[in-house]
C-alpha cells in the first residue's frame, strides 16, 4: 500500500478533528483525552494514539513539532505510538521499520508507505484533519 494524503488542500478547507484538549486536568462527563499543559510546556516528546473516525492515528510532539501517522505499522500493524522516535523517525515497536514523522516514508526503501496528516494546535485542542 502506498500512501497519499492530500497536501493541496488548504487548512481552512480541511475538516479538523480534535483529538485531545489541552488542560490542567481531564474535564468531566468525557471521554476525550487530555494532555497535562505542563507537558505541552515542556520540551518533552509525546506520542499518543488516538481514534479519528475509526482510524487508529499515532500523533506525535517531536523536537517542538507536531506530526501524525496512521497508527498501524504498514508491516502488520504494530503500534507506532509506541515506538521509539528519535531524529525525526519513528521505529515500530515489533519488528523495527522506520519512518519520517513529517512524510511517513519508510526509510530504508524510501517509500511513502504510512499516511501522514496535518496537525495542528487551536487554543486548547490538538486536531488532526485525515482528508
Ligand atoms: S509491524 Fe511494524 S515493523 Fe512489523
Amino acid at each position: 500500500m502506498v500512501a497519499s494524503t492530500n497536501r493541496d488542500i488548504s487548512p481552512e478547507n480541511r475538516r479538523w478533528h480534535t483529538v485531545a484538549r489541552i488542560a490542567d486536568a481531564p474535564a468531566e462527563n468525557t471521554t476525550q483525552r487530555t494532555v497535562p499543559k505542563s507537558q505541552i510546556d515542556s520540551e518533552d516528546d509525546i506520542a499518543m494514539e488516538v481514534l479519528v473516525e475509526s482510524r487508529v492515528v499515532a500523533v506525535f510532539r517531536h523536537a517542538g513539532q507536531w506530526f501524525a501517522l496512521d497508527g498501524m505499522c504498514s508491516h502488520q500493524g504494530g503500534p507506532l505510538a509506541e515506538g521509539v522516535v528519535r531524529d525525526g523517525c519513528v521505529t515500530c515497536p515489533w519488528h523495527g521499520w522506520q519512518y519520517d514523522l513529517a512524510t511517513g516514508i519508510q526509510m530504508i526503501n524510501q517509500q511513502p508507505l504510512q499516511e501522514s496528516f496535518p496537525v495542528r494546535l487551536v487554543e486548547d485542542r490538538i486536531e488532526i484533519s485525515i482528508d
